[in-house]
């Protein structure tokens, strides 16, 4: 038998499910090979729908039967789904199906870790455990009975019942059924509990095998400052009267934000202080909190289709910045997102893989949970906030959360609350999700009696996924540093909408310094030429804590290529600034520490070769 060939899917193909959930009740019978899972699901037609062709997905399951009603029906099946007559008023599904955790080895669906039973169904997993509508525009309330002869057995939302071998769980809030989640084992519970706004009291547990009890507090206290600052910033409050995180061995992403039930890469939220790196602890913290936040920004409002991964993995990765900024070092964390946006986010829209934040056409929904639709989709919303301003960013935010909760939605709907918040056209700005490609920004400076115009042009190169790209809408920070290094602008917000633009700053005695870009305002490439004395300006004076270390890092990137080139010694001017920022005791040390390190020397190599040069290790080492 062949595999089935590649199926294309067009976002453009959208059509609405045929039927609607009323409830899903499933009972599962744990056994390694011949796990049995019952399956009650209340379906009516849905009257925004026109095609009622009954089809459930299901992949690697063995039915035992079905009925319509009590009736017994014989669905056609298909290696992808079933599809089966069905009445044209509300009836109720029930089917039994066989499937073998144990022999589960692609992680997706239900399968076995180390003995413990747990299930991963983003994307498209859950169709590996039932037969179902396993698209995320299909909402359901669940409730889940669990038999198994393992300690811990555990579902979302809140339990109802539990005995030994034996749990019942019901999760009152509507998901999709990429957020269900099943785990059974001999677990240990690391407890707390966390106090929301409105006084009610939420139990924590941080679930982990015998032994590792001891690397559970980090997240624990991690997981209430998520919990508290997700109130404090968004009015976001925790809707279960429990959460619960299980760390397990095999798992294929870092975490998944299973509703009231998040499942953890162990790797994402174990540490001691013994064993761990404080890069740990921060990337620790960052998953927690990136998780937790998905309650709302995912789960509440979830994805009309998979094309619109980047409205929940976008907007998310754009709050757990917030959040770490806010927990650690703004600057630090910008410049660190910045670092990795450039290796990995710009590389993939150099590559024959480029594609925009959100895809129009893919095959795989897997191989779209890319540096593009998480990390450009963040970039994308703090390019919004910086447009609309922060006032206008929070009132859009509760529009969303107001009139999208309980629905799966689009990135039209996202922006539209933007729209009606501040009255703006965003069509312009909505190719940030629909062109692939980072824009090359280039900048040239003119000085005139007083009068400083600042002349840009945008340009991003086609790619196959784009290959007429248009201007983009550009927020380019911007601010102007004196040459006796005081600031005599503060930052300002260019909005660049075409291709080529000028932008005039007057009323200025002597030549100042434009810091341009600040805080890496829009994820583009910047050419500005500047001296190496300016620079290193910049780098002594600048206020923008981002272009100081950019600076910093370009004068480097100049003396280094100088001295492989030609063997020359280090620039003084760079060596002169790094000087004066980390021997400054007022600022941050792990900012200074960032500013004392050197381009990568793939960074070094990959510019070598792009002028024609063959880059040599060693002299490079
Ligand atoms: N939805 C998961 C996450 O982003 C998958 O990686 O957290
Ligand atoms: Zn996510």
């Amino acid at each position: 038998m062949s595999e089935a060939a590649p199926q294309t899917i067009y976002l453009a193909d959208y059509t609405p499910y045929g039927f609607t959930i009323d409830s899903v009740d499933l009972h599962f019978d744990l056994k390694p090979h011949q796990t049995r899972v019952k399956s009650r699901i209340a379906f009516r037609p849905n009257p925004q729908a026109i095609d009622r062709t009954f089809f459930l997905h299901g992949e690697n399951l063995t039915l035992i039967g079905a009925t319509i009603d009590g009736a017994v029906v014989s669905p056609d099946v298909t290696p992808q789904g079933l599809t089966c007559d069905v009445p044209d008023a509300p009836f109720v599904w029930e089917a039994e199906v066989e499937i073998d955790p144990k022999g589960n080895t692609a992680l997706e669906g239900l399968y076995m870790s180390n003995g413990m039973y747990c299930t991963q169904c983003e994307a498209e997993g859950f169709r590996k455990i039932t037969y179902y509508p396993d698209r995320p525009d299909v909402m359901a309330v669940f409730t889940v009975t669990i038999n198994g002869s393992h300690p811990v057995l555990l579902s979302n939302g809140n339990p109802t019942s539990v005995e030994s071998n034996q749990a019942i769980w019901h999760d009152p809030w509507p998901k999709p059924s990429y957020l269900f989640a099943l785990v059974a084992g001999d677990l240990v519970a690391h407890s707390d509990s966390f106090t929301t706004m409105s006084g009610r009291k939420v139990a924590l547990n941080l679930y982990v095998r015998p032994g590792d009890e001891g690397k559970c507090a980090f997240g624990m206290e991690a997981l209430k400052r998520s919990m508290k600052w997700d109130e404090d910033e968004y009015g976001r409050e925790y809707d279960l009267d429990l959460f619960n995180i299980v760390a397990v061995d095999d798992f294929n992403m870092g975490a998944m934000e299973n509703k009231g039930l998040n499942i953890f890469n162990s790797s994402a939220v174990l540490a001691s202080p013994e064993t761990s790196t404080d890069m740990n602890f921060e990337r620790i913290e960052a998953i927690i909190a990136h998780e937790y936040f998905h309650n709302w920004t995912g789960n509440r409002i979830t994805c009309r289709d998979w094309f619109q991964l980047c409205l929940k993995e976008g907007l998310t990765v754009f709050r757990d910045s917030q959040f770490t900024s806010d927990m650690r070092s703004a600057p630090v964390k910008r410049i660190s997102d910045v670092i990795d946006l450039r290796a990995r986010q710009f590389a993939e829209d150099q590559g024959p893989l480029a594609h925009p934040v959100r895809p129009e056409s893919f095959q795989e929904i897997n191989n779209f949970y890319t540096a593009t639709v998480y990390e450009k989709g963040a970039e994308v919303i703090g390019m919004l906030k910086l447009l609309v301003g922060d006032k206008a960013y929070s009132d859009a935010l509760d529009l969303y959360f107001d009139r999208h909760d309980g629905q799966a939605c689009t990135i039209e709907d996202w922006l539209r609350v933007f729209e009606d918040t501040t009255g703006r056209d965003l069509t312009q700005f909505k190719r940030w999700y629909s062109q692939a490609g980072t824009p090359h920004l280039s900048v040239t400076e003119d000085w005139q009696h007083g009068t400083l115009t600042l002349k840009f042009r945008q340009h991003t190169p086609a790619s196959a996924a784009t290959p007429a790209p248009q201007p983009q809408v550009l927020p380019i920070a911007v601010g102007l540093i004196g040459q006796d290094g005081d600031e005599v602008e503060e930052t300002r917000i260019l909005e660049m909408t075409e291709a080529e633009q000028s932008f005039v700053f007057d009323d200025l005695g002597t030549r100042p310094i434009a810091s341009v870009l600040r805080g890496f305002s829009a994820p583009v490439v910047l050419k500005q030429q500047l001296s190496d004395a300016d620079r290193a300006h910049l780098l002594a004076y600048d206020t923008d804590p981002f272009n100081r270390w950019e600076q910093g890092r370009m004068l480097a990137f100049g003396s280094l290529l100088a001295m492989i080139r030609e063997g020359t010694s280090p620039n003084p001017d760079w060596l002169a600034g790094v000087r004066s920022v980390i021997s400054d005791e007022s600022l941050d040390p792990a900012f200074r520490a960032l500013v004392l390190g050197l381009p990568s020397q793939s960074d070094l190599a990959r510019e070598l070769a792009d002028a024609g040069d063959t880059p040599d290790p060693d002299i490079i080492y």
